[in-house]
């Protein structure tokens, strides 16, 4: 069953509890929550306080995506403050084997996310030790950009490298992602869409996740 993640990026956060609730109630199965340190990506976004406070209002499953760098030094922050997946990027971390290890310790999932120039190659020995891999589908650090179309080959390349190494895994998809290429995305082979213009736009959250999910 394919899964919509809508990314609160996009929220308008003078009512972000209104709006998480509104996602909720739409029937989005996760919550992505993008932080961004203003070194791994050119921006800045928000951090642990903002997953506590959406933690407090929805039980769905907090899908937190760390774009900065060394994202080690901050895991146990995140699981404390109630994300219930970790995605961390490979480009981010000098000893990814460890700081995957150290979140599936704790009893949360954990994610490789891989920029769009990262090869899905680098996952060989990694794949069968994460619960998902993120295909960014843009250069990660801001909401609303285009779609890159090769990365549809990755998302191909890495669905059968998951069939051979573990069929579990949730593979994500994430920028630019909308009704429009929703239905390619995936037949290439994702099972988890991270939206944010294509749910909050014009404030019709309700009819975006409903349009989306029609193409699921
Ligand atoms: C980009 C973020 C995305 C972003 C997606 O760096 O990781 O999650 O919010 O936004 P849209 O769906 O508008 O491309
Ligand atoms: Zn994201």
């Amino acid at each position: 069953m394919v899964k919509l993640s809508p990314s609160i990026l996009s929220a308008d956060f003078r009512k972000l509890e209104e709006q998480i609730r509104r996602v909720d109630k739409a029937g989005a199965e996760f919550i992505h929550i993008d932080v961004m340190d203003g070194q791994f990506v050119p921006n800045i976004s928000f951090g642990c306080p903002i997953l506590k406070a959406v933690k407090g209002v929805t039980d769905k499953v907090l899908d937190v995506h760390l774009m900065i760098e060394e994202p080690d030094r901050f895991i146990d922050d995140f699981i404390a403050a109630g994300a219930d997946l970790i995605t961390i990027h490979y480009e981010a971390d000098k000893h990814i084997d460890r700081t995957i290890n150290y979140i599936k310790s704790n009893g949360v999932k954990a994610g490789i996310a891989l920029n769009p120039g990262t090869p899905v190659s680098v996952l060989k020995n990694l794949i069968n030790i994460v619960d998902m891999v993120l295909i960014m589908s843009v250069n990660p650090g801001f909401g609303g950009q285009k779609f890159i179309p090769y990365t549809i080959d990755k998302l191909s390349e890495l669905k059968e490298m998951a069939e051979e190494r573990n069929k579990d895994l949730l593979i994500q998809v994430d920028g630019g992602v909308g009704i429009d290429n929703a239905a390619e995305i995936i037949e290439a082979g994702a099972n988890v869409l991270v939206a944010g213009s294509a749910v909050f736009k014009d404030d019709k959250i309700e009819e975006n996740i409903a349009a989306m999910k029609g193409v699921f």
